[in-house]
């Protein structure tokens, strides 16, 4: 089913409920975000390129189409998160919306073994509308690397908040609850193995917990039966060497847990080049 009809019955039973109801009801708040539901696992061999991609290939002469036809009722995951970046575009559910100068809806393979979940942008992310750019993606990077994993292979990265909070404040909760479905849908639609919680601010709108990271880290959790793994934020790391080593040991007994669920996953890695 494609995200208009889903959006098309929402609607109506929305407007069904109001006028049963004869009030507004805030049952249907807030809003759900609606994607085209998702190929089949075996398809496509484009939905592990980077999506920086902007625009569909056209197949070789004589080959198979790239992407599904609509028509078949199930679109790739390429257009599916391009069209969830379309909509987080236009988002304006809470007060960031004003305040930014991009939305930074994520970046990295459409296939991942692992989808890495930050706070929210900062400065250079809300300039350039991608996660992860400045002094703290540095580190990020390389302690992804230190696993085989990059954003440019195996690996995607996205945000609790897809708009910067005014002078890199922790996000309300309102603005992440607000959020909240457009990282759910991320995650259906890439269907990571795996989920790696950097800083507290992820954790615990993830896991719905008030553990802050110290409390947190050493044991997997599930979310939505994907493991998830909590560390410390590379900004964190950038102001405490002594979280290094923890950190470190976090990232081992990640790498441990990837091995067991996908054995094969370092053969993926190729290393992220910075532009
Ligand atoms: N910190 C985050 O949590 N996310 C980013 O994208 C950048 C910095």
């Amino acid at each position: 089913m494609t995200c208009q009809q889903k959006q098309q019955i929402y609607d109506l039973l929305k407007t069904a409920a109001d006028s049963v109801l004869g009030f507004k009801t805030k049952s249907f708040d807030p809003a759900p975000v609606f994607y085209d539901d998702p190929a089949p696992d075996s398809q496509t061999v484009q939905d592990t390129r980077e999506h920086e991609l902007t625009s569909k290939p056209s197949p070789a002469p004589g080959a198979a189409p790239l992407y599904d036809d609509l028509a078949t009722g199930s679109v790739s995951t390429a257009d599916s998160i391009k069209n969830l970046e379309k909509q987080i575009e236009v988002c304006s559910r809470c007060v960031l919306a004003k305040t930014r100068n991009n939305t930074v809806p994520g970046t990295g393979s459409l296939k991942p073994v692992v989808l890495v979940v930050g706070e929210g942008p900062g400065f250079e992310e809300d300039r350039q509308a991608l996660p992860f750019v400045g002094p703290a993606g540095q580190l990020l990077d390389k302690m992804l690397a230190a696993i085989n994993l990059s954003r440019s292979s195996n690996t995607y990265i996205a945000n609790i908040v897809k708009c910067r909070p005014p002078q890199n404040r922790d996000p309300y909760p309102e603005e992440a609850e607000a959020c909240s479905s457009f990282l759910q849908a991320q995650i259906a639609l890439l269907k990571p193995k795996a989920i790696l919680c950097v800083g507290s601010v992820a954790a615990k709108n993830l896991l719905k917990t008030e553990a802050g990271v110290s409390r947190l880290r050493g044991n997997f959790y599930q979310y939505q039966n994907i493991p998830v793994a909590v560390t410390y934020h590379p900004s964190a790391l950038l102001r405490s060497a002594d979280l290094k080593r923890p950190a470190w040991e976090d990232l081992k007994q990640f790498r441990l847990k990837l091995l067991e669920l996908c054995p094969k996953y370092e053969e993926s890695y190729k290393p992220y080049v910075r532009q």
